[in-house]
C-alpha cells in the first residue's frame, strides 16, 4: 500500500479530521461519491438511477458510534430510509455498517437495533445487507449475521478477498445459503491476516466469486475492475449460471459508463448510494483506493 493510500486510510478513522469535514460541509469533491446530506437528494439520485435501469442500495452514512443516543439515531435513520424506499417506490435495498448501530458499545444493543430495522424491512419487502468493516469486527459481524439469518430471509452480508480466512468463510456460509456481496476489501489490514499483494487479492477475489456461484448462492459482485467483470461473464456463460443468480454492484460516482453498459447487456446492476452528513470516512476510503482521485479533489478546491 502506498504512503498516500495509508494516509487516507488513517484519516478515515481520525475523529478531529471528521469533525472539521462536518463543519465545512460536503465539499472538496465528496459530492462525486455521496448523493447528498439530505433525504430528498438521496431519493432524487436513486430515481435517476432507477430510470436508467439500475437498481440501488441506500446507505445512511455512519460508522464507529460510541454512545447509545448516536446508535439509536442511526437506527432511526435506517428505518426512515426503508420508509423512503417504500413511499417513493424505489428499487433499492438498504446497506448498513453495524458499528453505526452500536456494535462497539455492546452486541446486545446492536442486535436490538438490527432487529428493529429488519422487522420493518421484512414488513416492507426490503433486503438489508450488513457491510463488512475492519477485521477487528469481522468474526462478530459473521456471528451476528448467522444468528439473524435463522430468523430473517431478507438479510445478507459481505466478504472481503484480502483476508486469508475468506475462502473458508465462503464454505461455512454455504450452510446458510448466504446472499453475499463479494469485495476486494477497503481497510488497512496487517500482513498477518490479509494479502498485501494486489495480484494475490485479485486472484483470491476470482476464487471466492467462482466458489460462491458454484455453491448455487446469490452473489453481489462488487467491483469496478473490467478484468473481473469480463472473467465473471465468461465463467457464468460456461457454467450455465443464470443472470438472476448474481448482480454486479458498483459505487455511485465510479464507472457509470460500465454500469450502464452492463445493464444494457441484460445484467443486473446495483449502485451503492450513500447519503447523510457523516461522509468523511467513506470519502477518505475512496481516495485511498485510488490516489488519482486526489487530483480531482484538488481541482475542485481551486474551482
Ligand atoms: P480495484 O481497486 O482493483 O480497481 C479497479 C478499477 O476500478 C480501477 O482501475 C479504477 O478504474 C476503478 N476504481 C476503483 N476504485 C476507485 C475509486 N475509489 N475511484 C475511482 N475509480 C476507482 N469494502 C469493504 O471492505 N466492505 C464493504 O462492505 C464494501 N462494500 C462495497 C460495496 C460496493 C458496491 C463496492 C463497489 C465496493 C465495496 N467495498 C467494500 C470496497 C471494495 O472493497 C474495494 O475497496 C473497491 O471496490 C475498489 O476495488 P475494485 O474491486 O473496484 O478494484
Amino acid at each position: 500500500m502506498s504512503v498516500m493510500s495509508s494516509t487516507f486510510q488513517g484519516l478515515a478513522k481520525n475523529k478531529m479530521a471528521n469533525k472539521m469535514a462536518l463543519r465545512y460541509g460536503l465539499k472538496f469533491g465528496a459530492d462525486r461519491f455521496v448523493a447528498g446530506d439530505k433525504e430528498e437528494e438521496a431519493v432524487r439520485c436513486v430515481k435517476e438511477l432507477n430510470n436508467q435501469g439500475l437498481l440501488t442500495m441506500l446507505n445512511y452514512l455512519g460508522e464507529y458510534v460510541f454512545t447509545k443516543e448516536a446508535a439509536d439515531s442511526a437506527t432511526g435513520h435506517c428505518i426512515r430510509t426503508i420508509d423512503l424506499i417504500t413511499e417513493n417506490n424505489l428499487q433499492s435495498n438498504l446497506s448498513v455498517k453495524i458499528t453505526s448501530l452500536g456494535l462497539d458499545i455492546s452486541r446486545e444493543l446492536c442486535m436490538e437495533n438490527l432487529r428493529k430495522i429488519l422487522n420493518r424491512a421484512r414488513r416492507d419487502n426490503v433486503f438489508v445487507r450488513i457491510e463488512m468493516e475492519d477485521s477487528s469486527h469481522c468474526q462478530l459481524t459473521l456471528d451476528i449475521y448467522k444468528e439473524l439469518r435463522a430468523e430473517y430471509d431478507n438479510i445478507g452480508t459481505v466478504l472481503q478477498a484480502y483476508l486469508h480466512r475468506t475462502l473458508g468463510d465462503i464454505e461455512d456460509l454455504n450452510r446458510y445459503k448466504a446472499n453475499l456481496r463479494l469485495v476486494k476489501g477497503a481497510y488497512k489490514e496487517p500482513a498477518s491476516i490479509a494479502y498485501q499483494d494486489k495480484a494475490k487479492v485479485d486472484q483470491n477475489y476470482m476464487e471466492m466469486i467462482k466458489q460462491h456461484l458454484m455453491n448455487g448462492n446469490y452473489a453481489g459482485i462488487a467491483t469496478h475492475d473490467d478484468r473481473v467483470v469480463e472473467q465473471v461473464k465468461k465463467f457464468v456463460a460456461k457454467n450455465n449460471i443464470d443472470k438472476d443468480n448474481f448482480e454486479f454492484q458498483m459505487l455511485h460516482g465510479i464507472r457509470g459508463d460500465l454500469q450502464k453498459l452492463l445493464a444494457s447487456q441484460g445484467y443486473r446492476v446495483r449502485v451503492y448510494v450513500p447519503y447523510g452528513v457523516d461522509w468523511f470516512g467513506y470519502f477518505m476510503r475512496r481516495l485511498a483506493e485510488r490516489p488519482e482521485n486526489v487530483t480531482f479533489v484538488l481541482k475542485n478546491l481551486f474551482k
